[in-house]
């Protein structure tokens, strides 16, 4: 294709200079055509000359362009050909009877600024290749380098496929090392800085302000996606930009959902610009519980598209030796008889760590633990700050340990006589209830989104209402006095959870989901490729 473009180029070159100095061809030097010729013509000069420069823009984007990189390429090369136009305009003017013509070279701008986006768009066109591998291939997408409960599921499930996998991620961070050392390939592509401050909560004007980073970030993985079958967005960001790439690069996509689209969660425009992203680039969406899935249409999702999968855990087959659980309460600083609570998660005012400590004023021996730090918003950071002041009430001074994000978080659970989730909105999955299940320990979880589908009222652990410090209180209290009530809801509890969440059958059910999205493509093509080899044959 660059040597066809080459060729057209010279062509095209030789075209932009006769355009340039065709007034030229009225001088009597050439007789057969009348003398100011080019004054007949003044209006078609301008659409001449934008569609030569837009030829020009195209064909010296198909010889020199590349994705990689692609808006600075774009502005030199724009340059290039706007300084050639004014260097021709300028030749001309020395023509006598001939000025220099401003429309000539506005003409030529936006014509090569048009045809450079033709040509990046006949590139991206012609770079949809099949893979050939036996098992999907699969390009993962997320938005962060922290690890949330999106990216710990995220990486359980690349783990289980590393051969066949790889995972971009918008921003470094602990969460590239976690991937490389279960031997999954990772990059990482920066999204610009104005484009990585764009929060679920952003309106317009910062959203607009990213847009540059965002069609880079795009482009680049156009070009990554065209080696691999499937593209797996895993996070909000991930989709908006990895579906409209999946699309230019002709690759179906899959949408892990694990945000609850709604208020509280997304500003009005996000949850618009999400939902007609999913409805227009994803071929499966995966919702990590009933509620996501059911915001998701409530909002404008394609019903047809979703199917519920919830999160898989390893069951471990041995909990934290005693030492290990004594140690860690010294510590902390938490006296060994003390009975604790643990509230395991990330900092963020939705999270509701705030409500527990409320709660914890009206039990005066009670200790609890906060396992977690603020991950991804400012607003998160300053939350923390928020909880740190609360804490040192005089209440509940010396009875509150922070004990940061911990990656190994086994022996926090073992340590607690009972696990609290508070969200004051509904969580979308609530991958801490299952821990605290998992753990044995008895869970108090807040009655809305994927809390209230985990967790049975009074036979797999308490529900409250999310917000209410005083049911929390009277929850936790209910817990402290009656231990044998406390152990059997614990003891169901952990049954359940090892049923219902165990790794193995959740990675199998998204095996199908990628097996099928993919394969639904391929068939797509074979069906196609037949059909031609029919109609040749006919
Ligand atoms: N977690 C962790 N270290 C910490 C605090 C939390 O590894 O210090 C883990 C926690 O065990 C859970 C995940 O982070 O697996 C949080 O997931 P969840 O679904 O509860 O909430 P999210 O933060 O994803 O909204
Ligand atoms: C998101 C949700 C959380 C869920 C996790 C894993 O981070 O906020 O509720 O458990 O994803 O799906």
């Amino acid at each position: 294709m660059k040597r066809y473009a080459r060729i057209a180029l010279l062509i095209m070159l030789a075209a932009g200079l006769w355009l340039a100095l065709k007034p030229t061809l009225g001088s009597p030097r050439i007789p057969f055509l009348p003398f100011r010729w080019s004054e007949y013509f003044d209006l078609m000069d301008f659409w001449l000359n934008l569609g030569a420069f837009g030829i020009l823009g195209t064909t010296v984007w198909l010889a020199f362009g590349a994705l990689e990189k692609a808006f600075s390429r774009m502005w030199l090369m724009t340059g290039f050909i706007t300084l050639l136009n004014i260097l021709l305009e300028l030749m001309q003017s020395s023509i006598p009877g001939r000025a220099m013509d401003k429309a000539d070279v506005w003409a030529g701008l936006f014509g090569c600024v048009g045809g450079i986006v033709v040509g990046m768009v006949l590139q991206l066109l012609s770079i949809r290749k099949k893979t050939g591998h036996k098992e999907p291939q699969v390009l993962f997408l997320d938005q962060t380098g922290r690890l949330g409960g999106a990216e710990l599921m995220l990486l359980d499930i690349a783990a289980a496929r590393a051969a066949d996998s790889e995972v971009i991620l918008f921003q470094d961070g602990e969460f590239r090392t976690a991937l490389e050392n279960v031997g999954v390939k990772t990059s990482v592509l920066e999204l610009g800085d104005e484009a990585s401050t764009v929060d679920k909560q952003a309106g317009l004007k910062r959203v607009l302000r990213s847009i540059p980073g965002i069609l880079q970030l795009m482009l680049r993985i156009v070009q990554a996606a065209r080696s691999f079958d499937v593209v797996y967005a895993n996070t909000a960001k991930a989709l908006i930009i990895g579906g409209p790439a999946a699309r230019l690069a002709g690759r179906p996509l899959i949408f892990h959902l694990h945000d609850i689209i709604a208020d509280g969660h997304f500003s009005l425009l996000n949850q618009q610009a999400l939902i007609h992203c999913a409805n227009f680039c994803a071929q499966s969406v995966i919702a990590n519980s009933e509620a996501t899935k059911a915001a998701f249409i409530a909002c404008g999702g394609r019903a047809e598209l979703c199917v519920v999968i919830p999160n898989g855990f390893r069951i471990p087959t041995e909990r934290s030796p005693a030492s290990e659980v004594k140690a860690l309460r010294a510590g902390l600083g938490i006296p060994s008889d003390a009975w604790t609570v643990l509230m395991a998660g990330r900092l963020a005012h939705w999270k509701g760590q705030h409500v527990l400590l409320e709660a914890l004023k009206v039990l005066p021996a009670a200790h609890a633990v906060l396992l977690g730090d603020a991950l991804f918003t400012d607003e998160d950071r300053k939350y923390a700050q928020e909880l740190h002041t609360q804490a040192d009430a005089p209440e509940l001074a010396g009875r509150i340990h922070f004990a940061g994000f911990q990656k190994e978080t086994m022996a926090y659970f073992d340590m607690a006589d009972v696990v609290v989730h508070a969200s004051v909105y509904p969580e979308p999955f609530g991958r801490v209830i299952v821990e605290g299940m998992l753990a044995g320990k008895p869970v108090i979880a807040s009655r809305a989104g994927g809390a209230a589908e985990i967790v049975q009222h009074e036979e797999t652990g308490l529900l409250v209402d999310p917000g209410s410090a005083s049911e929390l209180a009277d929850a936790l209290k209910r817990l402290q006095g009656d231990s044998r009530f406390a152990m059997e809801l614990s003891r169901q509890a952990q049954q359940t959870a090892q049923d219902i969440y165990a790794l193995s059958a959740v990675q199998e059910k998204i095996e199908s989901v990628i097996r099928q999205t993919a394969s639904r493509v391929f068939r797509k093509e074979s069906e196609t490729a037949e059909t031609q080899t029919i109609q040749q044959a006919a």
